[in-house]
C-alpha cells in the first residue's frame, strides 16, 4: 500500500528523462514543415488539471458516455475477461490520468475476487499521484504498483504475473495515434501479456460534425487553455520565448481521416527561440503547429485494429446512442 509513495521518489529521475524526450520533440517537430507536436506533451501538472476539466465539460461527451457504458456493464465486462476465478486479477492500465473510471472496474473485480491488483502507467506523475490516492481511498484491498512512464515513446515491461492480466486503454487514447502508431501501441501491449489476458479498449465513434466540433472547442475555453498550455510548457520547462496570446486554438474535422485535428495558429509574424532545445523558429502569419489528432472509430475499424495486433474480440458494449464504443478482446 505504500506504493504511491514510490511516484515521489521517481519523480524527480521521471523529470529528467522527459526533459530529453521534450527537447528531441521540438527539435523533430518545430523545425518539420508542417511543424507538429506530439500529443504526450500536454500532460505535464497544469495541462493534466486542465484535460480533467475538459472530462466534465457539457460539451466533452466521451468521458461521460464511458463511464455510463462501465457503470452499466462493468460485472459481465470483467466476468468476460476473468474466466478463472482462482487465479489473482491484475489490471494494467495505460494512461491511466487519475483513474476515476477503473474504480467501477476494480470494484466489479472484488466482487469475484479478493486477490486484484492495480498498475496504473501514466506519462504525468501528478496524475497518477492522484490515480493512487483515489484507488487507496475507496478500495484499500487493492495492490497498488504505479508506473511513471512514455509507454509511446518507452514500451511498458511488465513484470511476470501468476494470474490472469486485464490491460485496459479507455478514454479513446488510442485515438490520439496514427493508425500504424496505434497498431504499435497495441502490438507492444500484446507483446507483454499472455495468452489468456485480455484488453479492454475504449474508443469514440465517429458521429455528427457539429457534436465532435464542440466537444474539442467549448465555450468556456478550457480546450483552447489546454492546446495553448503547450506553449507555456515550453516557456517553463526548455526556457522559450512563446507569446501564447499571438497564437490560437483552431479546430478542425478531417472527414477523409475520420479525425479531429488540434492546431495553434499564429496569429502574426514572429520570431521564437527555445533555449534549451538551441532552436530559433520564425512564424509566418496564419503558420500552424499541428497538436493532436483525435480520431473515430467504426465497428469495422476497432476489429482490424485489434486482429491486426493479435487480440480477438469477445464483447463490445456502447451506450445508447452509439457514441463510445469499449471493446474487450483477449489474446490470441
Ligand atoms: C486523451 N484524449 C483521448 C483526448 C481526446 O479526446 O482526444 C484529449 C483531448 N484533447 C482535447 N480534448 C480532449
Amino acid at each position: 500500500m505504500a506504493t504511491y509513495v514510490q511516484t515521489v521518489d521517481l519523480d524527480r529521475l521521471a523529470s529528467v528523462d522527459e526533459r530529453e524526450a521534450l527537447i528531441c520533440e521540438v527539435q523533430r517537430g518545430l523545425i518539420a514543415r508542417p511543424r507538429s507536436l506530439s500529443p504526450w506533451m500536454f500532460y505535464d501538472a497544469e495541462g493534466s488539471r486542465l484535460f480533467e476539466r475538459i472530462t466534465t465539460l457539457p460539451e466533452y461527451y466521451p468521458t461521460r458516455t464511458e463511464r455510463t457504458i462501465l457503470a452499466g456493464n462493468a460485472d459481465a465486462i470483467v466476468a468476460c475477461a476473468h474466466n478463472d476465478r482462482s487465479l489473482p486479477l491484475r489490471f494494467v492500465e495505460l494512461g491511466a490520468g487519475t483513474a476515476s473510471k477503473t474504480c467501477l472496474l476494480l470494484e466489479a473485480a472484488l466482487r469475484i475476487s479478493d486477490d486484484v491488483a492495480y498498475v496504473p502507467v501514466d506519462v504525468c506523475s501528478s496524475a497518477l499521484e492522484l490515480a493512487c490516492q483515489n484507488v487507496a481511498c475507496a478500495l484499500p484491498e487493492v495492490r497498488m504498483r504505479p508506473i511513471i512512464r512514455n509507454y509511446v515513446t518507452d514500451p511498458l515491461e511488465l513484470e511476470s504475473f501468476d494470474g490472469t492480466t486485464l490491460a485496459l486503454y479507455l478514454g479513446s487514447s488510442i485515438g490520439n495515434f496514427a493508425p500504424d502508431e496505434a497498431r504499435q501501441i497495441l502490438s507492444d501491449l500484446r507483446a507483454q501479456l499472455q495468452a489468456g489476458d485480455a484488453l479492454l479498449l475504449g474508443t469514440d465513434m465517429v458521429k455528427d460534425e457539429p457534436t465532435l466540433l464542440a466537444a474539442y472547442d467549448d465555450s468556456e475555453g478550457v480546450t483552447a487553455a489546454f492546446n495553448l498550455n503547450v506553449l507555456h510548457r515550453l516557456n517553463r520547462e526548455l526556457g522559450a520565448n512563446f507569446d501564447a496570446a499571438c497564437f490560437r486554438h483552431r479546430v478542425l474535422w478531417n472527414r477523409t481521416e475520420a479525425r479531429i485535428e488540434m492546431h495553434l495558429e499564429s496569429m502574426q509574424e514572429q520570431d521564437v527561440s527555445i533555449e534549451k532545445a538551441n532552436i530559433d523558429l520564425h512564424f509566418m502569419r496564419h503558420e500552424t503547429i499541428h497538436t493532436e489528432n483525435s480520431y473515430k472509430f467504426t465497428d469495422r475499424r476497432i476489429g482490424s485494429l485489434l486482429r491486426e495486433t493479435g487480440f480477438e474480440m469477445r464483447g463490445n458494449w456502447k451506450d445508447s446512442q452509439g457514441w463510445c464504443a469499449v471493446t474487450l478482446s483477449t489474446c490470441r
